[in-house]
């Protein structure tokens, strides 16, 4: 059965809920086909696939073309797109239009990056019949304004900010929250306190569930970050794979002469 918004709502109660990102339709079906309940289509797709350093690059157009190549998995997971950088701002109409066309292309839901000053919008878009999933503690779309990318929720005052946040994107609408880079104890008291979801990347063990970057997880990636997970060397095996065949075209092992 498709999993839904309803489904990842009330795994909450059940067990922790896994989530990993894929940006084509390979991706979604290995990772449907893994038993993982939601793909995202993050737009880490700048800093994996397309080569760009950092999320910022990535356009609408690009979130479009690759949520719809994830959709044609047709995956039994849950499938969210983010709204890349600076889509969800500007006049309500624009940003409906900009998650509308993320829901055409087959997303089930959108992720918004940001606490209680995107909860207008996330109500708005829940009054329209948009799902939104929340995205809260470092949010990498502000890297430029950051200087960098580093953890939140240490000092007492990030701490109550965090709980806020998932207050009112909680009571925006939002089915579910990801806190990225959060402090441990943050998000533990985030996710005591909520009754969505808290769904973790580099936030602890204290999280109902965690997401993870395709790349990183299975060594495809260049730089992981130092909170990932690589359970395999795909990209080792995929060089020896690939060099096989070199070999093997340039002394004409490969292919063989017709009998
Ligand atoms: O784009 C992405 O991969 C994300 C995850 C880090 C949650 O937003």
């Amino acid at each position: 059965m498709k999993i839904t918004t309803q489904t990842i709502r009330k795994l909450k109660e059940e067990r922790p809920i896994v989530a990993l990102t894929a940006y084509d339709a390979i991706g979604a079906r290995l990772a449907a086909e893994a038993g993982v309940d939601l793909v995202l289509v993050g737009d880490s797709l700048g800093n994996t696939a397309l080569g760009f350093a950092n999320t910022i690059p990535v356009t609408l157009e690009m979130m479009i073309h690759h949520t719809a190549a994830v959709a044609r998995a047709n995956p039994k997971s849950l499938i969210v797109a983010d709204v890349p950088f600076a889509c969800a701002h500007g006049s309500f109409d624009r940003v409906l239009e900009n998650c509308a066309a993320l829901i055409r292309a087959g997303a089930q839901a959108v992720k918004i990056e940001g606490g209680s000053e995107m909860a207008d919008t996330v109500k708005k878009l829940s009054d329209a019949g948009i799902a939104v999933l929340g995205h809260i503690g470092l949010l990498p779309q502000q890297y430029h304004k950051l200087g960098g990318y580093r953890k939140f929720g240490a000092s007492p005052d990030e701490f109550d900010s965090l709980l806020e946040d998932a207050h009112d994107l909680e009571s925006a609408g939002a089915f579910a929250i990801v806190g990225e880079m959060m402090d441990h104890e943050a998000a533990k008291a985030v996710s005591k306190k909520a009754h969505v979801p808290l769904i973790g990347i580099g936030s602890g063990p204290h999280c109902d569930g965690q997401v993870l970057v395709f790349t990183d997880v299975l060594g495809l990636g260049t730089k992981p970050p130092p909170f990932a997970k690589q359970y395999a060397d795909l990209g080792a095996q995929a060089r020896a794979a690939i060099a096989a065949y070199a070999d093997e075209v340039k002394t004409r092992k490969f292919p063989q002469a017709q009998n």
